[in-house]
């Protein structure tokens, strides 16, 4: 686990300038690295949500994977880096939606799972700063995402992360 240790510190440092479509992200961390999810990580990206989530979705991911990403899809994965570079640690999914709600267009996080013997290490936090900058690249200037009210966990994440209650309520109706 020392190889991520400062994982933390290094992200705001050195995130890249090629955009995720074009290479990977240098997170500035030795031990860490951020790159565009390829279909040669399908296994472990389905195995890895499993383990999360207990259901497994194959046929899911593998159209997400298989589909070729628009330019503002971004499916982002980390990985250590150098020999066990194959091995992922964690991923994440963004989008840009515009108009939405009548809103401006933003980046919206929706996936994101980091296993579970590399977490509080600041992977999930260099995923998310280098999906915010990708949307920064695309030229928006907010994220949003959606958690549970009671998912304690993923609150305690992304304020973390400075992200804070917005100007809209999510609204829904049993059918
Ligand atoms: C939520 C999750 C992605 C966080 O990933 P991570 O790599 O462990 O997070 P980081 O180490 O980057 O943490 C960043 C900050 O979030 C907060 N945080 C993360 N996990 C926390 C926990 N278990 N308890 C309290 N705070 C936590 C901390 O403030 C942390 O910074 P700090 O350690 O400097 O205080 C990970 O726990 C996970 O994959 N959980 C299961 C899947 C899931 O719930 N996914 C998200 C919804 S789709």
């Amino acid at each position: 686990m020392g190889d991520f240790e400062g994982a933390k510190k290094r992200m705001h440092e050195d995130l890249p300038t090629s955009s995720a479509a074009q290479g990977p992200h240098r997170t500035g961390s030795p031990g860490l690295h951020i790159r565009p999810a390829t279909r040669a990580d399908l296994d472990q990206v389905i195995a890895l949500d499993e383990e999360v989530t207990n259901i497994a979705k194959p046929d899911y991911w593998r159209s997400l994977l298989d589909r070729r990403p628009g330019p503002e899809q971004f499916f982002l994965v980390a990985t250590e880096a150098g020999a066990s570079a194959a091995r992922i640690l964690g991923f994440m999914l963004g989008e840009i939606r515009a108009w939405e709600f009548g809103s401006e267009p933003c980046g919206w996080v929706y996936t994101l799972s980091v296993r579970e013997d590399a977490r509080l290490h600041g992977i999930g936090q260099a995923l998310f700063d280098a999906m915010s900058d990708e949307f920064r690249k695309a030229g928006v200037s907010k994220v949003r995402t959606m958690v549970g009210r009671d998912s304690r966990l993923h609150m305690l994440f992304f304020r973390a992360l400075g992200m804070m209650a917005g100007p809209y309520i999510e609204l829904e109706k049993e059918l």
